[in-house]
């Protein structure tokens, strides 16, 4: 494996050359789902608080959560650019601990980089970060884990003062390393001007179509989280109907006695069978 492709550096060149495609993923079979369809990265996303552990947000999930998840994630995708989401209280509390943090990411998780929420607060967290020599992706626009102080998740860039602020926070992210800029629900026109504004890459999630790159979450892609469905997320397979029903037939098969048949089932000889209960 050539350790390029495993370097955040094969993202930049993919800017203004091909379509960058990242998803997230949380465990092993999701990890390999991915590796084996081809995407260019993975995020081992904060979103595994509901998709995977069933909260109604971001904020419950820790430190602890997310290396077990980026572990399994490794494990399954080896070979794949793979970037852990740095926890809510992760990072905010010094720079001493977000470095520190940031760290477990790489030498535990065995990520290639973390991804940080924020613009201006966290220029000098990100800074420091960057020097420890561990790559940071930037995330702007609706920042679920600043929910709520930005009073929900509605889209970011509407009104001029927002757009303006957001494309400043584009440009200082840049100067202070990050290796791209994930844009979350902001008008795809803003997008587009934040990514011809930049020299490294932008990913968007509800961003539009003109960003550098795309992500959506694993959940969604394959219809296994139907409780929320946003407006920007395209689903391709009915995932949830289509395990339902696997465990329904399931259940109907060993009501009827349909399972197990005579080939799932272990054999004595007939040797011991007849001695048994002698
Ligand atoms: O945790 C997550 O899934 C994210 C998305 C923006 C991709 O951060």
């Amino acid at each position: 494996m050539s350790l390029f492709k495993l370097s955040p550096k094969s993202l930049i060149e993919k800017k203004g050359k091909e379509i960058i495609v990242g998803i997230t993923a949380y465990d092993y079979i999701s990890a390999k789902l991915a590796e084996e369809a081809g995407v260019d990265f993975i995020l081992i996303g904060d979103s595994a608080s509901m998709v995977v552990l069933g909260y109604e947000d971001t904020f419950p999930i820790g430190m602890e959560e997310m290396l077990v998840f980026s572990k399994a994630v490794s494990r399954g995708a080896p070979n794949i650019l793979r970037i852990g989401d740095m926890p809510f209280l992760s990072y905010q509390i010094s720079k001493k601990q977000a470095i520190y943090n940031a760290g477990r990411f790489i030498k535990e998780g065995r990520c290639h980089g973390v991804k940080i929420e924020g613009g201006e607060e966290v220029l000098e967290i990100i800074a420091g970060i960057t020097k420890a020599g561990i790559p940071v992706l930037g995330h702007i626009g609706v920042t679920p884990q600043r929910s709520i102080e930005l009073g929900g998740l509605k889209v970011r860039g509407k009104d001029r003062e927002t757009a303006q602020k957001l494309i400043k926070e584009a440009k200082l992210l840049e100067e202070v390393g990050v290796f791209a800029v994930l844009l979350e629900c902001v008008p795809s026109e803003l997008s587009k001007i934040i990514t011809e504004e930049l020299k490294i890459p932008t990913i968007g999630i509800g961003a539009g179509p003109h960003t550098d790159g795309q992500i959506l979450v694993f959940h969604d892609i394959v219809g296994l989280f139907p409780e929320i469905r946003p407006k920007f997320v395209k689903t391709y397979l009915k995932g949830f109907e289509l395990f339902k029903e696997a465990i329904l037939n399931y259940i109907k098969d060993c009501k009827e006695k349909a399972f197990p048949e005579e080939r799932h089932s272990f054999k004595l000889s007939e040797e011991i069978l007849k001695n048994l209960l002698k």
